[in-house]
């Protein structure tokens, strides 16, 4: 059966323009794929790990090739556990809105937390190996502004590439990126439209 992990980096709940766009994708992936089992994980309900002295320590050991030992083993496991969620997903929706030009800060400690070495990625003689190709990603985010590509505002979102290198850095490289934008920097008439323009890119991915 088809897993899909839903990252849900908006603390705005109902009133989340993201997770309008977000609710219509996961329908849609419900229809594409009967049974398809969705696994929701908010990031800012959630209590992640914090990347303390211990963590970080660890992750040293995974870098220099040496196996995890001491205190970094009990305090690796709930970095392991959020590692195994994401690779058990088929498919991958981030829905994220843009705070600050980039992603939120939890969303961020959330992607510091699993992006490891030995899990993610591995380094080889012939360079970096990404360990969780084959998986599809699906990002969804709106804005305040409008960083549509190719008008001069694009050079200013560090969510697009910012997401592109470091799921590419895993191998992932089956990306779409939904994006309601402007929201903010616009009438409620014209912002509805936007969202409901993103909802029919949505709706028109074929997931089956
Ligand atoms: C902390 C914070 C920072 C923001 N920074 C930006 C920004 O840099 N550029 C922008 O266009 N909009 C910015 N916004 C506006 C949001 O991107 C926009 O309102 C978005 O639609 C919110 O998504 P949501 O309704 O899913 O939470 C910011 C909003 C917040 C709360």
């Amino acid at each position: 059966m088809k897993k899909v992990l839903h990252i849900v980096a908006s603390p705005r709940g109902a009133g989340s323009r993201t997770l309008r766009i977000a609710d219509a994708l996961i329908k849609k992936i419900q229809k594409d794929i009967p049974g398809a089992e969705i696994d929701t994980l908010d990031v800012f309900a959630e209590k992640l790990p914090e990347m303390n002295i211990t963590r970080v320590n660890g992750k040293y050991m995974l870098m220099s090739g040496q196996e995890l030992s001491g205190e970094a083993v009990e305090a690796w496991e709930e970095i392991k556990a959020h590692i195994n969620r994401f690779l058990a997903a088929d498919i991958i929706v981030i829905s994220t809105p843009m705070w600050n030009f980039g992603i939120p800060y939890k969303l961020k400690h959330y992607i510091d937390v699993i992006w490891q070495p030995g899990f993610m990625f591995k380094y080889t003689e012939s360079g970096p190996v990404g360990l969780a190709a084959g998986r599809k990603v699906i990002v969804v985010s709106t804005r305040g502004g409008d960083y549509t590509p190719g008008t001069p505002a694009e050079a200013y979102d560090q969510i697009t590439p910012y997401l592109k290198t470091v799921l590419g850095w895993a191998g992932i490289t089956d990306l779409t990126f939904i994006s309601g934008q402007p929201m903010d920097a616009n009438t409620p008439e014209g912002r509805e439209a936007k969202i409901n323009e993103a909802i029919t890119r949505a709706e028109s991915i074929n997931f089956a």
